[in-house]
C-alpha cells in the first residue's frame, strides 16, 4: 500500500481495511472503485469474461451488422427498437439539429488552436445557451436535448476541423444520414458510401459502454441534478484522457513506426521490454476478446485496399498474430485497435480520433443521466485524510 509514514497514519488491518487512529472508524478502501457496483442499469451489460456487449438487451454483434446509428441511439436513448415510424421521426429530429448556431461557431473560431476535445468540451457547454429546452430537465426534454447534442457533436468537430485549416465550414446536408453527413462536412465532399458504411459501424460501437470514466463522471454531474449539457461537457472532458478515449490515436502511430511486417516482431519485444504496452490491445474490463474489436476488421482490410495502401492492414494483422500469446494473459485487440485504423486510412488527422469515440458515445451518456435523474440520489464517495491532525495556527508573523 502507498501510505505515507505519517504520525497518525492509520492501521492497517488488511491490505484494504485501515482503522483511523483518531476516530476508531473501519475503513475499507476500493481504490479507483474498480468492481464496486453504484446501482442498477438498464442501458448496457458487459460481461468481460465472456466478451459479451448488449445494448439495452440488444447484442452489439447484431448492431453492429445489422443495425444503424440512428437506429441504435434510439435505442440506447428510448430504451428499445423504433418502428418504421419512430425511426423516421428520431432521423427527422436528427435532421433539423444538425446546423449549429453561429454563436457555437464564433467560439469555435476564437478556441480554433485548442485539441478539438478541447473544443468540442467548450462548444457542448455553449450550446446550452442556445438550446430552447435549457432550464426543464423533465424527461421529455433531457431526451430533446440530448437528440440535439448527438446531432450537432459531429458538426461541431467538421467545422472546427475545417475552420483550423482555413477552409469554409460545410453546412449539413438532409440527404446524407448522420455518420455520411459527418464525412461531408469534414472533408466538404459527398463520401463514399463504402467510407460511410465503416464510420456508421463505428458509431454503433461506440454508443454505450457500461460505467467507463466518462459515463461515471457524467452521472456525477447529473446527480447533482446538473442539466443534460453539463452532465454531457463533464463526460467529454473525462474522455480526453489518453487512458479512456486515446489509444486510437497510438495504434496507427505505432503502425507507422513498425512500418513493415518484419518489423513486428522485434518492436513488439522492444516495448515489452521496456514495460510499454501495445497500443489497441487489453482492457480493464474484457480479458476475452473485446466483442466491438471485430467488426472492422474485413472493412479496414477492404479499406487499406480501396487507398492503395494494403502495408496497413498487413502490420497490423501481423501485429495481432504476434500478440497471440498474450490472450494467456486475457489481451486481446480493443475496439480502438481497428476504429485507429479505419481513420486513419480515411484520413481524418489523428487528433480527431477521440472526438469521433464522443460523437459516437453521446446516447450512452444521455441515457445514462436519465437514469441517474429517474432514481437520482447524489453521488458522494469519501476520501480517507492522512494527513495531520489538529494542527496549531500560527499567524504568518510568526512562522519560521
Ligand atoms: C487498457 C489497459 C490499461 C488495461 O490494463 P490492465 O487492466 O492492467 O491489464 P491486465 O491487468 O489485464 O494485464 C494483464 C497482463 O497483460 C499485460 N498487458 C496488458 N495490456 C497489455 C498491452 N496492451 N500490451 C502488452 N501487455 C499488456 C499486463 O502488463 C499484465 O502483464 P503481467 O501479468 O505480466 O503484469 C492496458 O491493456 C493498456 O494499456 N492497453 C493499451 C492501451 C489501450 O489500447 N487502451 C484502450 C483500452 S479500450
Amino acid at each position: 500500500m502507498d501510505f505515507p509514514d505519517r504520525r497518525v497514519l492509520q492501521v492497517a488491518i488488511s491490505s484494504q481495511v485501515w482503522v483511523h487512529e483518531m476516530t476508531d472508524n473501519k475503513v475499507e478502501l476500493k481504490k479507483g472503485l474498480r468492481d464496486v457496483y453504484i446501482d442498477k442499469s438498464e442501458s448496457s451489460f458487459i460481461d468481460g469474461k465472456a466478451g459479451k456487449l448488449l445494448y439495452r438487451g440488444y447484442n452489439i454483434d447484431d448492431l453492429a451488422e445489422q443495425s444503424s446509428f440512428e437506429e441504435t441511439g434510439y435505442l440506447v436513448i428510448h430504451g428499445s427498437l423504433p418502428t418504421s415510424e419512430e425511426l423516421s421521426v428520431f432521423d427527422a429530429d436528427l435532421k433539423v439539429s444538425r446546423a449549429i448556431p453561429e454563436g457555437v461557431l464564433e467560439i469555435i473560431r476564437q478556441t480554433k488552436n485548442a485539441h478539438p476535445m478541447d473544443v468540442l468540451r467548450t462548444a457542448v457547454s455553449a450550446l446550452a445557451a442556445f438550446d430552447p429546452d435549457t432550464g426543464d430537465d423533465s424527461v421529455e426534454a433531457t431526451i430533446r436535448k440530448g437528440v440535439r447534442i448527438t446531432a450537432q457533436a459531429p458538426t461541431v468537430v467538421a467545422a472546427h476541423a475545417r475552420i483550423r485549416e482555413g477552409k469554409d465550414v460545410v453546412a449539413p446536408d438532409r440527404d446524407l444520414s448522420h455518420a455520411g453527413n459527418f464525412l461531408y462536412m469534414l472533408f466538404g465532399e459527398r463520401p463514399d458510401p463504402e467510407d460511410v458504411d465503416l464510420i456508421d459501424r463505428d458509431f454503433v460501437l461506440h454508443a454505450e459502454h457500461g460505467l467507463n470514466a466518462s459515463a461515471f463522471t457524467a452521472r456525477v454531474a447529473a446527480s447533482t441534478r446538473a442539466d443534460l449539457h453539463a452532465a454531457i461537457t463533464a463526460g467529454v472532458a473525462a474522455l480526453k484522457g489518453p487512458i479512456h478515449g486515446g489509444a486510437a490515436e497510438g495504434v496507427m502511430k505505432m503502425a507507422a513506426e513498425i512500418g513493415s511486417e518484419d518489423n513486428v516482431e522485434s518492436y513488439v519485444k522492444d516495448l515489452r521490454r521496456n514495460g510499454k504496452p501495445v497500443m489497441g490491445f487489453g482492457h480493464p474490463v474484457y480479458k476475452a476478446i473485446d466483442p466491438r474489436s471485430v467488426h472492422l476488421r474485413e472493412g479496414a482490410r477492404l479499406l487499406s485496399e480501396r487507398k492503395g495502401r494494403p502495408q496497413w492492414f498487413a502490420v497490423l494483422e501481423a501485429l495481432i498474430k504476434v500478440m497471440e500469446p498474450y490472450a494467456r494473459k486475457g489481451v486481446h485487440p480493443n475496439v480502438d485497435f481497428w476504429s485507429g485504423a479505419v481513420y486513419s486510412l480515411l484520413e481524418i488527422p489523428d487528433d480527431l480520433f477521440i472526438s469521433i469515440f464522443a460523437i459516437g458515445r453521446i446516447p450512452g451518456w444521455t441515457s445514462q443521466v436519465l437514469e441517474q435523474y429517474a432514481a437520482n440520489y447524489l453521488i458522494r464517495p469519501r476520501l480517507l485524510y492522512i494527513g495531520p491532525m489538529d494542527a496549531k495556527y500560527v499567524p504568518i508573523e510568526q512562522r519560521a
